[in-house]
């Protein structure tokens, strides 16, 4: 939420965050805009909009000079104007700051500065945080200059409330950057002769892949020749210097014509990589190298607990599912929002997992620490190394799918099933699985990415399936046990994207009050699977067709449907249980993604949302 990018160098400081922010623009894309410092003051470029608008306005191209800070807008305090665009400068000109995040307490500072003359031209809460740093820094004693700033900022930031992630000029300091985080995520890329700032290391991929994840309580400050970190109690900390371990091309299209589309292609790939390394040598169960947990520790544990949000929430219902199904271990499952304040009682002996696609997410990272601060050991699955959460947590297991981003998650999503299988497999091979069917589970799972290869050449029928419906308003998606999550899922990935109304439901529940939406005007989407409960949701869609409903079926190879039951019929390949949520995903990516296609809506960048939610 909201992008952050800063250089300090020798080139022309602009082109380079202009480029940097269009690599951002995924984390927030309300408005945009850059400030650069050149000839002892700043020259600011901000506009409600897309950053292409921003890259349009002649004044942005235009600015010259080398040091300067850039920032794509998720509205929180203030509309989506100009005014309200970062970066905001100080009302005095000495300051400016770019800022992801919220301050708390800005109201009564606001107060106070009003009294001391600043003025605002902005709702926002970040003005007033540059107008405070700038009341600091006039009354700073004029040491030498370099210091002044950054004693400024660090005694500014103690004053503060809320979350942050910052980056900050002055103009009597011309190749110097101050930023620091709290809460929010803030990397510095060490590049040949310059340095960089971002929220993503997306943004500065193409300059550098030697970075250093800043951690909470941190600030670093950049000069021409240098940088140091210390944190907010002027306590020194030595720098590590982190390599990136993907590639430019990853951050780009490559001829697709949305990120969406190009990461559900992917996804055998990612799927590859994601189990890469992940079974034992005899074949018969998994291994992780991060967990930090032995195999006497997790046969302890008598419960798990699965905290997430969004799409990563549904993922730990499948683990839910997936463990207590095949290791026969109770799992809880929580919204990480709702827990941390729920204050539930927990049980001694349990052990967290929490699933997040950034690790930024700020309501997952906030649970976790509730959980960490309770006194238990924590554990977690995420795709960005380097991430808090990964960072934070105890230990875990890396998605390793590269970087995802389309704002809706696709292949983040279903390696997170495909791990929470490979730990289904692990933890149910400590317990009762036998050697036999552990290798059956091995197989199935290394199969999984030709299945989802397979099932992506449904693509051209699923495309005209999509044209018929993308114009309907109202959807149930509905599905059993490991598919009701999926259904979930489904309709997630419908509305955020088309902005069609979708609901997921388990398909029995529907008749205990959904079913009075159905008409011809609702459609149903169901989930089909063959075994035990093939005749039971087979009775739920006649139901729906007794009722004028019509149902497009997700169904396995093998099911034998009632002529006429289905108006259209999606037939995936029969497979492994651990594995059919991941199979029944795909086509419903597919279906949503060409609906809002066909609807032209704006697929990576879905109205009112940004990836990586990081304020609460
Ligand atoms: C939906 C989606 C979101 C995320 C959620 C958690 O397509 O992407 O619901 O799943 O915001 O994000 P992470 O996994 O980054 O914690």
């Amino acid at each position: 939420m909201c992008g952050i990018i800063g250089y300090v160098g020798k080139q022309k400081a602009s082109a380079i965050i202009l480029e940097g922010l269009k690599r951002l623009e995924y984390r927030g894309y309300d408005s945009a805009g850059v400030a650069i410092l050149h000839g002892g003051r700043f020259e600011v470029a901000k506009k409600a909009g897309r950053v292409d608008g921003l890259m349009k306005s002649t004044s942005a191209q235009k600015i010259t000079g080398t040091t300067g800070i850039g920032h794509t807008r998720w509205a929180t305090h203030g509309g989506v104007t100009d005014a309200n665009a970062h970066p905001h400068v100080s009302s005095d000109g000495k300051i400016a700051l770019i800022h992801n995040g919220v301050i708390e307490n800005y109201a009564n500072i606001k107060k106070f500065l009003l009294t001391k003359g600043y003025t605002f031209k902005s709702e926002t809460d970040t003005e007033v945080l540059c107008n405070l740093l700038a009341y600091h820094y006039e009354k700073e004693p004029a040491v030498a200059e370099g210091s002044r700033f950054l004693e400024s900022v660090r005694k500014t930031l103690r004053h503060i409330d809320g979350t942050y992630g910052i980056a900050v000029l002055c103009t009597d300091c011309p190749a110097e950057i101050v930023a620091a985080r709290k809460g929010s995520p803030l990397i510095l890329g060490v590049g040949d002769g310059e340095y960089m700032l971002a929220s993503d290391v997306s943004a500065i991929i193409s300059r550098t892949q030697n970075v250093v994840y800043l951690k909470d309580g941190e600030m670093v400050h950049i000069t021409a020749k240098d940088f140091s970190i210390s944190t907010l109690d002027a306590e020194d900390i030595s720098p590590v210097i982190d390599t990136i371990n993907w590639k430019i091309e990853d951050a780009e299209l490559n001829g697709y014509a949305h990120f969406m589309e190009k990461e559900i292609f992917e996804q055998p790939t990612a799927l590859e990589n994601a189990m890469r390394g992940r079974f034992s040598e005899d074949g018969s169960t998994a291994q992780f190298g991060g967990l930090n947990t032995t195999a006497s520790e997790f046969r302890q544990i008598e419960r798990f607990h699965f905290l997430a949000c969004g799409s990563a929430w549904h993922a730990c219902l499948i683990a839910e599912h997936l463990i207590e199904r095949f290791a026969r271990v109770p799992v809880d499952v929580d919204y990480a929002s709702e827990f941390r304040y729920r204050n539930q009682p927990l049980a001694n002996s349990k052990l967290f997992f929490f699933i997040s696609q950034s690790g930024e997410t700020i309501d997952t990272l906030a649970a976790m620490r509730e959980a960490k601060r309770k006194g238990y050991k924590v554990l977690a699955i995420n795709n960005v190394v380097g991430s808090s959460i990964g960072r934070e947590a105890d230990g875990g297991i890396y998605q390793h799918v590269g970087p995802e981003i389309g704002v809706a998650s696709t292949k983040a999503f279903t390696s997170q099933l495909l791990i929470s299988a490979l730990l289904a497999l692990y933890l149910a091979r400590m317990r009762d699985m036998s050697f036999s069917d552990g290798v059956e589970f091995v197989q199935a799972l290394k199969g999984t990415p030709d299945l989802v290869r397979k099932t992506l050449l449904l693509a051209p029928a699923i495309k005209e399936i999509a044209k018929r419906y993308a114009h309907y308003h109202d959807f149930l998606f509905l599905g059993r046990l490991s598919l009701f999550p999926v259904a979930l899922e489904g309709a997630l990935k419908l509305k955020e994207i088309s902005y069609i109304h979708a609901e997921g439901y388990p398909a029995a529940e529907m008749k205990h009050g959904p079913i009075a939406l159905i008409s011809e005007q609702c459609p149903s989407v169901f989930f089909v699977p063959s075994g035990e409960m093939f005749t039971k949701v087979v009775s739920s869609m006649q139901e729906i067709k007794a009722r004028k409903g019509k149902i497009i079926a997700i169904a396995s190879e093998q099911c034998d449907l009632p002529d006429g039951l289905a108006d259209d019929v999606i037939r995936i390949p029969e497979c492994h249980e651990a594995v059919l949520p991941i199979i029944a995903t795909v086509p419903v990516q597919l279906l949503s993604y060409y609906m809002a296609v066909e609807l032209k809506r704006d697929v990576d960048k879905p109205r009112n949302l940004a990836k990586s939610v990081t304020v609460e």
